[in-house]
């Protein structure tokens, strides 16, 4: 047994498009450990869905190395991976077939992998109903006469079907009512403990993530900025992206939907900035080259705005000194720097 369940290594997924290439998902490292939950945030178009449909195999990276359980997924053990990696996405309406009932949505995973076969598909079926708290009756209904939330359980209990070690949630509660998302995440804590379950739990709402991740990891264009054990990352963000993203939530009602207020222009996958991909919107970088300028303490691009570091050289995600002796990185050369949220200043003399 492994305690890494799933080790990505230089994941690379780009898009050719008619505006240009699309750097969706361009060079990701991460891992994921048996029974943890890994939660993963970042702005619209930032990569998050790329990265998981790669991590289960729904889509081929142009680059890059997966294990699971210490092994290389090689293409001829495909279809025994696809049994133990599963996704759950945002709509389940969407991935369920109208004119099927919800027994044959959720038996066709279990007929498809010989899990179950035609005399005891029914029977499997209703067990698995009724561990995602629907009733048995529901077997022979269509998915239009459920309600969403109703819905995702039919999608979990489907996922489920085929006793899987991981599951990728995609944004699997965004499109509920606040009550029915409670639920809906309690379920899926419950379902972890019982099964021992991994998650990557992908997430616009901080709140939420906050509340299922033990560790997150936060992706800005394509790569991942920062990754750090929950409590952490809220407390002491690392990433001057990741403090603009706590921020932006309201508080103290972490339920709502992150607003994300940054300033600068969006950003653009087709047309990445050089040097610190967040560069253009980095409010640090200005501070630090305002409180650094008189002591000529770091170099400034021209125009005197912001270090030539940021500009020029691309930070790796390195260790920073975290607050729990866990590992906590941070892909920024001020990391060091950045301070708590909700505090105005940089920490001047922290380097
Ligand atoms: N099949 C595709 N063809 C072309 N571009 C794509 C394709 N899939 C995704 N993209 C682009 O890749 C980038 C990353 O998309 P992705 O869906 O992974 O982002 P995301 O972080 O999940 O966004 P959201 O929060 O809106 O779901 C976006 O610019 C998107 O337009
Ligand atoms: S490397 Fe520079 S531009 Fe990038 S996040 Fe850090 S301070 Fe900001
Ligand atoms: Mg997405």
């Amino acid at each position: 047994m492994n305690e890494t369940l799933l080790r990505a290594e230089n994941l690379v997924k780009h898009f050719h498009t008619r505006g240009g290439v699309v750097r969706a998902v361009d060079g990701v490292d991460v891992s994921i450990a048996r029974g943890e939950t890994l939660g993963l945030v970042g702005e619209s178009g930032c990569g998050k869905s790329t990265l998981g449909r790669l991590l289960i195999q729904l889509l081929q990276a142009d680059d890059g190395v997966l294990f699971f359980d210490g092994q290389e997924i090689s293409r001829g053990a495909l279809k025994s991976f696809r049994k133990r990696a599963q996704i759950v996405f945002q709509d389940p309406f969407r991935s369920l077939n109208p004119r099927r009932t919800v027994g044959d949505a959720v038996g066709e995973p279990l007929l498809i992998h010989g899990l179950a076969n035609r005399q005891t598909v029914r029977s499997e079926v209703a067990n698995l109903l009724k561990e995602v708290g629907l009733d048995e009756a529901a077997m022979d209904r269509y998915p239009h006469e459920f309600s969403g939330g109703q819905r995702q359980r039919v999608g979990i209990a489907r996922a489920l079907a085929v006793r899987p070690d991981l599951i990728v949630l995609d944004e699997p509660v965004a499109a509920l009512d606040v009550s029915v998302q409670a639920q809906i995440v309690r379920l899926l804590m419950d379902l972890q403990k019982q099964r021992g379950l991994s998650y990557l739990f992908i997430s616009h709402n901080l709140g939420v993530v906050r509340h299922i991740a033990s560790r997150v990891a936060v992706m800005y264009l394509g790569k991942i900025v920062e990754l750090s054990p929950v409590a952490e990352l809220y407390a002491a963000p690392r990433h001057p992206y990741t403090r603009a993203l706590i921020e932006a939530v309201p508080e103290p009602d972490p339920a709502r939907t992150l607003l994300i207020e940054l300033s600068g222009d969006a950003p653009d996958p087709i047309n990445v900035p050089p040097g610190c991909r967040f560069h253009p919107r980095c409010r640090l970088a200005r501070q630090v080259a305002d409180a650094d300028a008189t002591q000529s303490k770091v170099a400034l691009a021209s125009g005197g705005t912001i270090p030539l570091v940021c500009r020029d050289d691309e930070p790796a995600l390195r260790e920073t000194p975290g607050e729990t002796g866990a590992s906590h990185l941070a892909a920024c050369h001020f990391a060091e720097r950045v301070l708590p949220p909700h505090h105005d200043t940089i920490a001047r003399d922290a380097v």
